[in-house]
């Protein structure tokens, strides 16, 4: 299984701090929002991960990953030119998806909670494609997914006028290597965007699609707006603050995983500056 972060696009609701920097480098609490989608990856246990992005920002995401190896991981970077769509990610990653899946991940989710959803579609993965449907109040802002009273999904629309029901799919996906036969032949949008949504459309239509449902337990958050900021930083200065325990700490979860050993965690430890993340990171060794 392969990885990939969409992590470009133009950003410029959130103007003008993006004016500098990319949105997925935000800070969210203590740390950039890309932290938090690049630890659901690893929790799944990817460790081949490709991060696209605009050619202004990949030197920024190459200063704070490099290669990843010291994270046990391969990291590797690909430009992509304009906000061409979700979906083109599966063109621009087709030699790094070689013959393998790959699980997407949009550079701006965030998904706290219970990962069982990821983990049993990550275990029962052999072909076809699995989203996921998460609650929403105000489901014309998404890709929502409508079910019959068997719970099977019936239909797929993109930011719909008139939603059919209040389940969005987050930006998670996971699909077999069909995907780049499938994105190849799809065409751009209205808005001119190789939609996502198209792709999930045809594996909907091919009976190939499966859609799991992530239950309110689960805190999928949005980053869309100065307001959305402020709260998944409030969110997650709460939880941390409460419990003592980082959120999206990618050395913890590199060294609990076992990408990386307690040596190769002390020599990260060394490298990183005094700092509320470095202390935390000892008391991860000492515990
Ligand atoms: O967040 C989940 C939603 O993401 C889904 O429910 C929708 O079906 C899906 O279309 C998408 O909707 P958004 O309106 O959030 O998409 P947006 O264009 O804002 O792009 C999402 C992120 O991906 C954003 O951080 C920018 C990045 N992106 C987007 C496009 C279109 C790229 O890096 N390149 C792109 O070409």
């Amino acid at each position: 299984m392969k990885g990939i972060i969409l992590a470009g696009g133009s950003g410029t609701r959130l103007y003008p701090i993006t004016k500098v920097y990319s949105k997925q480098l935000a800070t969210i609490y203590d740390k950039p929002l890309i932290y938090y989608p690049l630890s659901i990856l690893m929790l799944g246990g990817i460790k081949e991960i490709l991060i696209i992005s605009n050619d202004e920002t990949i030197p920024l995401y190459q200063k704070l990953f490099g290669n990843g190896n010291h994270l046990g991981l391969q990291i590797s970077y690909a430009v992509q030119d304009a906000p061409n769509g979700i979906a083109e990610s599966f063109l621009i990653g087709e030699a790094f998806i070689g013959d393998d899946s790959v699980t997407l991940i949009l550079g701006d989710n965030i998904f706290y909670g219970k990962l069982n959803y990821l983990y049993n579609a990550l275990e029962e993965q052999n072909s076809g494609a699995t989203i996921f449907a998460y609650r929403v109040k105000d489901p014309e802002r998404y890709g929502i997914v409508q079910f019959d009273k068997e719970g099977n999904a019936l239909s797929i629309e993109e930011k719909p006028k008139q939603p059919k029901s209040n389940f969005a799919v987050p930006g998670l996906y996971i699909y077999d290597n069909q995907v780049i036969e499938i994105t190849k032949n799809l065409k751009p949008s209205a808005r001119g965007e190789l939609e996502i949504t198209d792709v999930n459309k045809v594996y909907l239509s091919n009976k190939k699609l499966k859609v799991q449902m992530i239950g309110r337990g689960v805190a999928w958050l949005d980053t869309g707006t100065p307001e959305a900021l402020l709260q998944a930083s409030n969110f997650f200065g709460v939880i941390e603050d409460r419990q003592g325990l980082k959120v999206a700490c990618l050395e913890e979860i590199a060294f609990k995983k076992g990408f990386i050993n307690r040596t190769e965690l002390e020599n990260l430890i060394d490298e990183i500056p005094n700092s509320i993340y470095k202390s935390y990171l000892i008391k991860v060794l000492e515990e």
